[in-house]
């Protein structure tokens, strides 16, 4: 396991770590996906901590700072009002906290959509600030052209289509996509536009299956699910909701563990011997020597 605290990006030599220069690299990632297929699914799951990150990092391939950050860490109603300086801290210690995956870290809301330049100065400054490899946006064919603009000049872009989270006040809910044909025609070609555009991959979520199928099979780069399909390039989900963190999760969420109920198990107890002072008891108190 890593206890690196140090910041490593795939081309520092200024701080080494126990794996000098064994970061995953964005275009190891992309060439996983070769004459449409990889060799083994990539996996991905969300973290916001450093510690978190150091224990995800050796499992995974990339760790994403998502802007569910939001909800999960912030009690915010949605990723909506998520700030470019929240994105950046948790980005930074998740990067100090991982030497071997490539961390990409969401854009968010309102720091990207309205023009190719603003993207790159936020970016710019997310990748500045934080050692991150890449960003990752929300939207289709209407972000394809920025996508390309930051491509080109030296941004690594993981594209999002389908159920968009920060699209909330639009989709009206995030109830699952692609149920009529006209929804996964412009699902498919959303990411298409995201594909021909430089993305090194596509996050497709919350969409009935044969259309995540059918984009994992049409786009170049690899295509990551997350409510999708076991059929993607790769997985994602949000840490927290597979470890059982939260009692409601979406229904696409397989929870691994139920650690809400072992916290609460244990904060009872702790409150429990506080009260009935056994604790501090004699192993956890100093005496004179
Ligand atoms: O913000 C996030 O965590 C995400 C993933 C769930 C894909 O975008």
């Amino acid at each position: 396991m890593s206890t690196t605290f140090q910041l490593d990006t795939s081309t520092s030599r200024a701080n080494p770590t126990p794996s000098p220069m064994k970061r995953l690299t964005v275009p190891k990632i992309r060439a996983r996906k070769q004459n449409g297929k990889v060799d083994e699914p990539i996996v991905m799951l969300t973290a916001y901590t450093a510690r978190q990150a150091q224990l995800l990092d050796e499992h995974c391939d990339i760790l994403l700072v998502g802007d569910s950050l939001g909800q999960v860490i912030y009690g915010l109603p949605s990723t909506v009002p998520v700030t470019m300086d929240m994105m950046a801290n948790h980005a930074a210690a998740v990067v100090r906290g991982s030497y071997h995956s490539v961390v990409v870290v969401d854009m968010p809301f309102g720091a990207y959509e309205s023009s190719p330049q603003q993207a790159f100065e936020s970016a710019a400054r997310l990748l500045k600030e934080s050692g991150a490899a890449a960003v990752k946006l929300e939207g289709g064919e209407a972000m394809a052209k920025t996508v390309a603009f930051l491509s080109e000049r030296g941004i690594p872009v993981m594209g999002h289509v389908g159920l968009t989270p920060q699209a909330v006040n639009v989709l009206g809910g995030y109830a699952a996509r692609g149920r009529s044909d006209t929804e996964s025609e412009k699902i498919l070609g959303d990411a298409r536009a995201l594909d021909d555009a430089g993305a090194f991959a596509v996050v497709v979520e919350g969409v009935v299956e044969r259309i995540a199928v059918a984009v994992t099979e049409a786009l170049s780069c690899p295509v990551i699910g997350i409510g999708a399909s076991s059929r993607c390039d790769g997985q994602v989900l949000v840490t927290e909701d597979m470890l059982g963190m939260f009692e409601r999760v979406p229904r696409f969420v397989k929870k691994y563990d139920d650690i809400a109920a072992l916290i609460e198990k244990r904060v009872r107890e702790y409150a429990g011997e506080v009260r009935s002072r056994s604790f501090p008891g004699a192993g956890q108190t100093y005496q004179p020597r």
